[in-house]
């Protein structure tokens, strides 16, 4: 089915690197006004010099609330967000080992940073009666990464946020949705220890990464006008390793 996207309105979280990025550009060459927010600022700098008017940088750290609070309140409107700011914290250690501040760190991000966003955008969705958020979660958060607690929980935590915010809003002409891919080689990947990426990539019955380009596809339908009666879902993202 076709879509005008150019009337589409789109905040992307994370959008310096890895799948945000890669959402950002996609929108970008579907003609839609995208909005790259990230904690880190020259990256989005340089997409808007390649990307053009249409990419506009927001920096933000979005574990801090009145940061959150500020950058939204200078959005006009917003048809979608997609939330692909996310970090795993400290991995490849059991829960007992695990540093509690570092634990918070994650949760900070990774729940309350898109718990955030999306209280900011819900409201003005709702009054305009439509809407598209899409949590990228984790297959961590359905499965349980043994090694990554605070990153397994806090995208656990994220998937039942989808939940309860797919419910509130179904009916308005908002949808919630989240999403749960497993390994797609990004820099946060990269980052992480050998061993732990290994435990996840031997578990994708595929025997392969996803790609960029399965991921944006996917991100494409779940936040179109056609993915209009599902909501409150975890879609998965791979190869066979969660069939639910
Ligand atoms: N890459 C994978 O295999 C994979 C698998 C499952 C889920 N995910 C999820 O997808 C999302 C994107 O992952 P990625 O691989 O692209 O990671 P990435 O590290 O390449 O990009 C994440 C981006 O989020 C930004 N960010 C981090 N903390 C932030 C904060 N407090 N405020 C604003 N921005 C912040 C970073 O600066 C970075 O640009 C994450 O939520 C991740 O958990 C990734």
């Amino acid at each position: 089915m076709h879509q005008d996207w150019t009337t589409q309105n789109i905040v992307v979280t994370g959008a310096a690197s890895g799948l945000g990025r890669a959402i950002c550009v996609r929108f970008i060459q579907l003609g839609a006004r995208v909005n790259g927010l990230d904690v880190s600022e020259s990256p989005l700098l340089e997409m808007q010099s390649s990307l053009g008017q249409n990419f506009s940088p927001l920096a933000c750290n979005i574990a801090d609330r009145d940061q959150v609070s500020a950058n939204f309140a200078q959005l006009a409107t917003v048809d979608v967000l997609v939330n692909s700011a996310g970090i795993t914290g400290q991995t490849n250690l059991k829960s007992q080992e695990t540093d509690p501040a570092d634990v918070e760190r994650v949760f900070q991000v990774n729940f309350f940073g898109s718990y955030l966003t999306s209280k900011a955008v819900l409201p003005g969705m709702i009054a305009r009666r439509y809407g598209r958020v899409l949590h990228i979660a984790s297959v961590a958060g359905k499965e349980g990464n043994a090694g990554m607690l605070a990153y397994s929980a806090s995208k656990a935590a994220v998937i039942g946020m989808t939940k309860v915010q797919g419910k509130e809003v179904a009916g308005t002409g908002v949808t919630v949705n989240a999403l749960a891919p497993a390994v797609i080689q990004t820099p946060m990947v990269e980052a992480m220890p050998p061993e732990q990426v290994k435990y996840m990539t031997t578990k994708i019955p595929m025997g392969r990464c996803g790609s960029l380009d399965e991921l944006v596809a996917m991100v494409e339908f779940i936040v179109s006008p056609a993915c209009s009666f599902t909501t409150g879902f975890t879609f998965d993202l791979t190869g066979g390793r969660a069939t639910y």
